[in-house]
């Protein structure tokens, strides 16, 4: 089978890549070099826990699903390409810094829990125990041990090795300008006016996923401008060792001493451009959570766009043009939700029926929502 992926980001590449795997010939067109888009601004939270919401019952299911997957499929990664994703396992503390946050904590911990979700509650004085640098005046934590992280940056150009040796051939600079069809299914796509023909043709690019020209509605999917910055902490004496969400940031420590600081959320179109207000907001977000922040050094900035849907889940699975799939639309959580996207397209496409892990996540949600309105 020959299978054509719009959009060298993680989604296209590990979709690629299993597809690969599995014999099929795929070739992913990317518009600039691969791991340039939200693969490669993202903080790499595995948090199917700390980003569970009311209201997202089944993309909390999906999520824990991916989770239950990442650990394996880092280590399939690491041994298909010979190269590290960093994955860290000392879990994530979300940090309350006064009365109000603990209160809103402990109502957040009783829907996590309801969810069948493990997770510590933590006095201050426990949280400082694993945390010493945390801001003196915390008014409590939760522990969630199985929200871990990837170096999303590893994984990326891990993952380009791994689909490459698995025979998958990637365009670079090729700009995907529509989808070509023949009877009435999909045909390919085409770049520079020239159709390259697929069976499948798979629509991963991320937020610009809405902006290619289709013969059927175009996705609902538009950028969530996220803003980040990086510190540089000491490697061998870290200021910090988990995942720290406080209330108005969250902190990521890397292995080589970068500490992540994320990330505003802002409908701004495709303005990448890096405000003072951002960088301010996540300064101050993260100083009020470790003030020893202050003293390091400032060393990258940052602007990357979520993939955002109109409910803010991903959109996968087949559309009502035979042949053309999609896989876009994974938000704030696409990192997370890369195994189980990856694994259930490849068995869809491959096997000839829907993989039941992605039933509810169809592109026809949105007609269904609209003729009920
Ligand atoms: P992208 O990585 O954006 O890839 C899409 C690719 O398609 C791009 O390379 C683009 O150049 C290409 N493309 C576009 N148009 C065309 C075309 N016409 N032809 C060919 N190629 C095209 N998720 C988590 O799980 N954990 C996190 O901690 C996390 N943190 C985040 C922090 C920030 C600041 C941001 C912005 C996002 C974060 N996310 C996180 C979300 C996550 O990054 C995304 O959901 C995920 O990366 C989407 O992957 P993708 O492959 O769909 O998109
Ligand atoms: N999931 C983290 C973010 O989107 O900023």
């Amino acid at each position: 089978m020959r299978i054509a992926v719009i959009g060298g980001g993680m989604i296209g590449l590990a979709l690629g890549w299993r597809l690969a795997r599995r014999g099929a010939a795929v070739a992913v067109f990317e518009r600039d070099t691969v791991g340039h888009g939200a693969s490669h601004a993202a903080a790499g939270m595995l948090a199917a826990a700390c980003e569970a919401e009311p209201g997202e019952a089944a993309l909390g299911v999906l999520s824990r699903e991916s989770l239950g997957l990442w650990p394996a499929f880092a280590a399939e990664i690491e041994a298909a390409s010979g190269c590290s994703v960093g994955l860290r396992r000392e879990g994530t503390l979300v940090v309350a810094l006064n009365r109000d946050d603990a209160a809103k904590l402990r109502h957040d911990l009783a829907f996590q829990r309801s969810q069948g979700i493990d997770l510590e509650w933590l006095t201050p004085g426990e949280a400082r125990e694993r945390e010493p640098y945390l801001a003196p005046q915390l008014a409590g934590a939760i522990f969630s041990p199985g929200d871990i992280q990837v170096d999303n940056r590893a994984v990326m150009a891990a993952l380009r090795v791994a689909f490459q040796r698995a025979g998958g051939v990637l365009h670079e600079h090729a700009t995907v300008e529509r989808v070509a069809t023949e009877g009435g299914c999909a045909s390919g796509v085409v770049v520079a006016g020239e159709v390259h023909a697929a069976d499948v043709v798979v629509l991963a690019a991320g937020a610009w996923s809405g902006g290619i020209d289709l013969p059927i509605a175009r996705p609902p999917v538009r950028p969530v401008k996220g803003q980040m910055l990086a510190v540089q902490m000491d490697p061998a004496a870290p200021l910090l060792r988990h995942v720290v969400w406080a209330p108005k940031a969250y902190l990521v420590p890397r292995a080589d001493g970068r500490l992540i600081v994320g990330a505003t959320v802002e409908e701004r179109g495709f303005d990448a451009r890096m405000t003072a207000g951002g960088m301010y907001s996540l300064l101050d977000g993260a100083w009020r959570a470790l003030p020893g922040i202050e003293e390091l050094p400032l060393i990258e900035t940052w602007a990357g766009f979520r993939p955002g849907s109109r409910d803010d889940a991903p959109i996968l699975g087949p559309t009502a043009l035979p042949g053309l799939m999609m896989a876009t639309g994974h938000h704030r959580n696409g990192i997370l939700l890369t195994p189980v996207t990856a694994d259930a397209l490849a068995a869809t496409i491959l096997d000839g029926a829907p993989d039941p892990r992605i039933a509810g996540f169809g592109i026809g949600r949105f007609e269904r929502m609209r003729a009920a309105a």
